[in-house]
């Protein structure tokens, strides 16, 4: 079965408590995206707010740093209670397989992520080192963007080498993702969808959710 990680970037900040217990109630896994500016052209939220929802938070927390030098914070994520973290293969270069590692010995999930412009099989030298893999579906960044089709083949592709080596890795996909493109995403191979606007934006979140996982 599919699981369901409503992106926290998209909730209203306002009435945080309400989003939270909406994932709670019907969702999966917190996605908690962090942007620096740097590494992508935006800047989303940093530990305070991570450190609110980890005080609500009934399910798994899972960050998606979108930041240079992510290295940096992976003990303060973990003390925060993250169980799962991904950071990009663009940021960290040549120290991809220590921060796996480091990551790992936290005692959190390790997982990579890597955007639509880098070729999937660049993953492939770090499929042993990581419990999940996270492609990107639009360009990170910003909510709301379309998804990008070409992402499907993506993860047939990376589906077929953990496959082909017997790996006990999940694929997590993020990015403009709904009720409408789920059942194709599901079917590709997708074990996680990440999903912000067509869950906090909906008429009926929960309806939503539920269309996502259960396509
Ligand atoms: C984009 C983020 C996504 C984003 C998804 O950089 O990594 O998690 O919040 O939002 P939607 O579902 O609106 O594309
Ligand atoms: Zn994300």
């Amino acid at each position: 079965m599919i699981q369901v990680a409503p992106s926290m970037l998209a909730a209203d900040f306002l009435h945080l408590e309400k989003d939270v217990e909406l994932v709670n109630r019907c969702g999966d896994i917190f996605h908690l995206d962090i942007m620096d500016g740097s590494f992508v052209p935006n800047i989303s939220y940093g530990f305070p707010v991570v450190h609110a929802i980890a005080g609500a938070a009934e399910r798994p927390m899972d960050a998606h740093l979108m930041i240079v030098n992510p290295g940096k914070y992976l003990e303060r994520f973990a003390a925060e209670g993250v169980s799962m973290l991904s950071f990009h293969l663009e940021a960290a270069g040549e120290d991809t397989e220590e921060l796996l590692g480091r990551v790992r010995s936290l005692g959190m999930k390790a997982g990579l992520a890597i955007n639509p412009d880098v070729p999937v099989e660049n993953l492939f030298p770090y499929l042993g080192s990581l419990d999940y893999v996270l492609i990107m579906s639009v360009f990170a960044g910003f909510g709301g963007q379309k998804f990008i089709e070409g992402t499907l083949d993506r993860i047939r592709t990376v589906k077929r080498e953990i496959r082909r080596r017997k790996l006990n890795v999940l694929i997590e996909v993020d990015g403009g993702i709904g009720p409408n493109n789920a059942p194709a995403l599901s079917e590709a191979g997708a074990d996680i969808l990440v999903a912000g606007s067509s869950v906090f934006k909906a008429p009926d979140p929960d309806e939503a959710i539920r269309y996502i996982r259960v396509p």
